[in-house]
This record gives structure tokens, sequence and C-alpha cells, in this order.
């Protein structure tokens, strides 16, 4: 394949590059997502699994497929095309890029749906609806959503929209512009509520919750969620963060890059879990309550606070544009794959993918009510379907199979010249890309193997492709 399709967009800086990436981290998987799966799995211990697999894991892979990105200049079936061409490596590798621009367009499928529950809270904390609400009439107003298809669709499509209209616009006068304003006021509001979470009398129950681990809780399963959270939370493993890297001059410092959209990620789901399990302690409410958590909780917390209505509505506000600002990021590998490879330009490309997903989105909607008996991947619905396969398949298989093309296959000089470590660090890393993350990934994915028999066959499959690729790398290097 010949390296035709490059990206000719760029950052107009490496904060806004930084501002860009954290962005996409940072969204539901940390406001919404962290502390349901966190209260569904126990607490601690699987925080302590978390954490150990976003250093162990997450942090290696960011940095290569940023690295990736960087260095194969495009959308990221055409940069694993390029660089696996420069580096002797298959054409077979354009697959991966593939696997990543599929999860991308399935993420967004369902990330949409609930960034629309979140427009519809903004919506109704702004008409005062949770103004001296109590728990369980904002339990009852949830439930009530989720019940409404339409109302449900309306939103979603609500969502859809907005995200098409913005990555049409393209990197600069787009996503730039969407981020810029959205990340400093994120981080001051979740500030402001962790005030709050310290004078509702539960804020030392809630830390121990989220930070003492009690092992005996901690299953398999849970190890299983806590990678795949590690993956999604850092927007990793599916080619987002390789196609801002490749709208990256090479001027501008990868694990500099890294470590701050990795540390900022990390202390934003930190500080949600603590404020939300604050409030659901002092409640008394469920942490194990799934999904609702945050939509069960946080309007408990407004409707009696100070200033309630006003915090309220500007966290929901926030919670939406963290929501944007990563859905932005999922729909981007595809809109640049189409125009780059396909020569459909960037708008109508991004209005013809906005359609497909806004479409399989429908099934995520009709889970939470027609379709809630409909079982799709074992026990689960259609929207905990995609869910899983995505995060706790395609995005840890793609994750692994990055890292090991940067281990094994990339040129050492072209793998220093895009992350330039010093010595012993350079070689910690090339042994956790090479060893630690893919046979972390692996085991976590065997020892589903009883369970679950879609991860059976993924099992095999990693296998046998991790056999095959650390086999031919050799051969070519010998
Ligand atoms: N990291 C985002 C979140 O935590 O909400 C979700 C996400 C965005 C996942 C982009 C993957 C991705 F490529």
């Amino acid at each position: 394949m010949s390296q035709l399709q490059l990206s000719k967009d760029s950052w107009s800086s490496q904060t806004v590059f930084i501002m860009a990436a954290v962005g996409s981290a940072v969204g539901l998987g940390n406001l919404w997502k962290f502390p349901y799966i966190t209260g569904e799995n126990g607490g601690g211990a699987f925080v302590l699994v978390y954490l150990g697999c976003v250093l162990l894991i997450g942090i290696p892979v960011l940095l290569s497929e940023l690295a990736l990105g960087r260095a194969g200049k495009a959308n990221p079936v055409q940069a694993m095309a390029n660089v696996a061409r420069e580096n002797g490596g298959s054409r077979l590798w354009g697959l991966l890029g593939l696997n990543g621009v599929l999860a991308g367009a399935l993420i967004l499928s369902f990330y949409t749906v609930i960034a629309g529950w979140a427009v519809s809270y903004f919506v109704d904390s702004l008409k005062g609806v949770f103004i001296g609400i109590d728990a369980n009439a904002v339990g009852e107003h949830f439930s009530g959503l989720l019940a409404n298809p339409y109302e449900l669709i309306f939103w979603h499509t609500v969502v859809t929209l907005f995200t098409v209209i913005v990555v049409a616009k393209g990197i600069k006068s787009g996503i730039e512009k969407a981020i810029t304003f959205m990340m400093p006021g994120l981080l001051l509001i979740l500030l402001v509520l962790l005030g709050y979470a310290t004078t509702t009398g539960a804020f030392t129950q809630s830390l121990n919750f989220l930070f003492a681990p009690d092992f005996s809780k901690l299953t398999w399963q849970a190890v299983l969620t806590a990678m795949g959270h590690a993956f999604f939370t850092l927007s990793i493993g599916l080619g987002t963060m390789m196609v801002y890297g490749s709208y990256l001059s090479k001027e501008y410092s990868i694990v500099k890059a890294g470590l701050w959209i990795a540390f900022a990620d990390t202390i934003v789901a930190l500080l949600a879990g603590l404020v939300i399990f604050s409030i659901v302690f002092a409640n008394g409410l469920e942490a194990g309550s799934g999904p609702g958590l945050l939509f069960q909780t946080l309007p408990v917390a407004f409707g009696e606070m100070a200033g309630g209505w006003f915090f309220g509505t500007l966290f929901f506000a926030l919670v939406v544009m963290a929501a944007l600002s990563s859905a932005i990021s999922l729909i981007e590998p595809a809109v640049s794959w189409f125009d780059q490879n396909w020569g459909i330009k960037r708008v109508k490309a991004a209005w013809i993918l906005g359609f497909i997903i806004w479409t399989i989105g429908i099934g995520t909607v009709l889970s939470f009510n027609e379709w809630s008996d409909l079982h799709f991947l074992g026990e689960r619905t259609f929207f905990d379907s995609v869910d899983y396969i995505t995060a706790n398949i395609m995005l840890p298989l793609g994750g692994l199979l990055m890292a090991v093309f940067v281990a094994w296959i990339l040129k050492d000089d072209v793998r220093s010249q895009e992350i330039p470590l010093s010595g012993n660090l350079m070689s910690v890393f090339i042994f956790v890309l090479k060893w630690i993350a893919p046979i972390a990934v692996m085991v976590v994915f065997s020892t589903n193997l009883v369970a679950d028999d879609a991860v059976v066959t993924m099992v095999l499959i990693t296998f046998a492709l991790y056999a095959i690729y650390v086999w031919n790398a050799k051969r070519d290097k010998s």
C-alpha cells in the first residue's frame, strides 16, 4: 500500500493537543462509569487493580499509540499500514486500525445515549426540577426517563448531531475550540463539589470505600472490568490517540503529553468517585446500583446544597461537555479514515457515520425499556453486550497488539525518536510492552475461559496472533 494518505491537519500547540487528548480521556468513563463499576465491584481492591492497570499497561500503551500515530501520520488503518511497511511488518497490521475504527463507532453508539441522559438532566436542572428533591424522587425521575424510548431517542439525536457538527468542522475550528474552554471548567466544578462532599458527614466512609482494599470482594471478572476500564478511560486501544497523535508535530514530547493525560484522567475519576460515594453514603443509597448511580445521587446533593441550582446546572453542563469532547474523539478515527482512504470528504463522512452510529444507538435506547428482557451476549442486554465487546475485548486486544508492534516490530531508532526515554527507562518500557502488558491482558482473558464463550475465542485468537507476530518480528530482525 502506498503512503499517499497523510494527515494534513495539525494541533496549534502542545498545550492544545494535551487538552484535546485529556478531553478525549476525561468523559463519561470518569464521571459515570468509574464510580458505578467501582460500586458494583466492592470499592478499594477494584480501585487498586484499576490504578495498577493504568500504570503498568495504560501508560505504556498510551505512549505507544501516540507514537504509532505520529510515525504513521494518518488515520489508524492507514497509519498502521504505513508504519508496518516502513518497519518491515505485515500489511495485515491495517486490521488493527480497522478494529479501532469499528470499536470507536460501537462505543459512540451507546456513548451518545448516556450523554443524552446528561443533557436531559442539564435541562431539568436549569428548569429547577431538582430543587429540594429527595433521593426517592430522583430515583423515580431517573426510571421515568429510562422508561421512555422517545425521550431517550430525542436526546441521543441531539448529542449525535452536536458530535457530527463539531467533527465536520475539523481540528482547529471544531475540536480545539470546543476543548479549550471545557477542561479547566470541569476541574473547577469538581473541586467545588469535593468541598461539598466533605460536609456530607460521609466523606471518610467514601475515602475508605475507595482506598481501603478488601480483596475478598475481588473476582476475576472484576479484574477484567478494571483492565477494560483502564483502556476505556484513557481512550486507548482503538486509535483515537493514534489519530490525535497523527496531528502532532515532531517537536512536541509524547512522553510529557502521555503522563499528563494519564494523570489528569486518574485524578478526575478519583475525585468524581469521592464526591459521588460521599453523597451515596450520606443518603443511605446503594453503592452497587449500576449505571444509574451518577444520575440518582448528584441531584440529591444539588437539591439540598446552597447554590445547588447553579452548581447542579453547571455540573451537568460540564458532564455534557466532557462527554462531547470524548464523543468527538470516538468518531474521528472513522471520519479521517473515510476522508483519507475513501475520498469521502470530512463533512460528508461525519454525516454518514453519524447516521450509522445513531441507528446502532437505538438498540441501546431500547435496552432500557422495550428490549430490557432481550439478551444478546449471554445474559447481557444490547447495551451491556456492546459495552462488553468493546471495553473488555476490542480495546484490550487493540492495545495489546499496539504494544506488540512497538516492542517487537518498530525499528529501534524510530522508537527512541518518538519516545525518547533514557537507557534504563527505555529497557523497562520495552520489557513492559513485550511481556507484562500482553501477558496481563492474555491472563485476564483466559481466566474468563470458563465464564464466557466469546472470550474463549478471543483468547485463542490472541494467543495465536501473539505467537505469529513475535515469530515474524524475530525473523525480520535476524
Ligand atoms: N475515555 C472516554 C471516557 O472515559 O469517557 C471514552 C473514550 C473516548 C473511549 C475515546 C475510547 C476513545 F477512543
